[in-house]
């Protein structure tokens, strides 16, 4: 079970996740160049004790007004998506910044199950497409799975290093290789369970993995949106790939029955 010691300094606001989750690292991954991955979105939660906004996951900007994550991500209390960054301390012009009106989490969502964990965030006004922040257009073959072997890519704000504490400044990604459901089940143990809507994605060499605060980010695989970062070990073990919610029939179904025809 993984660990979340790394957001101590959110930990009063975090009890409720259990430690299965992501909350936070790509580690032996990369930066990107600055603004190539204008999807991504910072989902910040306010810090009482800080008196400010600290990355809490990420996710991907797929309508103008509606931003993609995982629902283990959601949160009770002040909240905010931002588009358009590479660096998250610096204020950088290319940033647009929104308030949360509303959190979808998947229904059916099962912290325990780490089942359905996929969740809609619409934001409190529509992001301006240009060169810095554009959407990330979900899968179009609606029941194409994604093969054993199959080289995908994470991105990220999570911490670079097993047991951060802070996410990373800039955003970073990650090559994994995608591992066949019947390995990742016995290497987990069937706790939890890979269903056909999870995809298990690890480096056979234990050295590279998204980690905590890449949560809600996506698994990119040949080009196509495929899954959002769920769940993983506590540190890079080859034994034990990373848990990604596959955006399946089911969740594309339930993505379009939500935000309907609306941008
Ligand atoms: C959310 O937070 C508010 C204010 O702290 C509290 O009154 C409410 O019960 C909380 N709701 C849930 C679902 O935890
Ligand atoms: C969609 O994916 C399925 C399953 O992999 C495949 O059999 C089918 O040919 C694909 N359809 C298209 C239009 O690519």
């Amino acid at each position: 079970m993984k660990s979340l010691q790394y957001i101590l300094l959110i930990s009063s606001i975090v009890v409720s996740l259990t430690p299965v989750y992501h909350g936070v690292e790509i580690i032996g991954g990369h930066e990107v160049r600055p603004h190539s991955k204008p999807f991504m979105a910072s989902f910040q939660v306010f810090d009482k004790i800080t008196d400010s906004y600290v990355h809490d996951c990420g996710g991907a900007l797929i309508r103008r007004r509606w931003v993609l994550t995982a629902a283990h991500c959601k949160f009770n209390g002040s909240i905010r998506v931002v588009l358009g960054a590479h660096s998250l301390s610096w204020n950088e012009k290319s940033q647009q910044k929104f308030q949360v009106e509303e959190q979808h989490p998947h229904p059916d969502f099962n912290k325990k199950a780490n089942a359905n964990d996929i969740m809609l965030l619409k934001l409190s006004d529509e992001a301006k497409i240009n060169e810095y922040v554009k959407l990330l257009t979900l899968p179009t073959n609606k029941s194409a799975d994604v093969t054993p072997g199959t080289r995908c890519t994470v991105v990220g704000w999570g911490g670079t290093e097993p047991h951060s504490k802070y996410p990373s400044d800039t955003l970073q990604e990650v090559s994994l290789t995608v591992v066949d459901r019947e390995t990742c089940n016995s290497d987990y143990h069937g706790y939890p369970k890979i269903t056909q809507d999870l995809i298990c994605a690890g480096d056979s060499q234990g050295i590279k993995d998204s980690y905590s605060g890449d949560s809600g980010g996506p698994l990119i695989c040949k080009g196509v949106y495929k899954g959002i970062v769920t769940a993983g070990p506590d540190v890079p073990n080859p034994k034990k790939p990373g848990i990604y919610t596959l955006l399946s029939k089911k969740y594309l179904d339930w993505i379009e029955k939500i935000i309907g025809v609306q941008t």
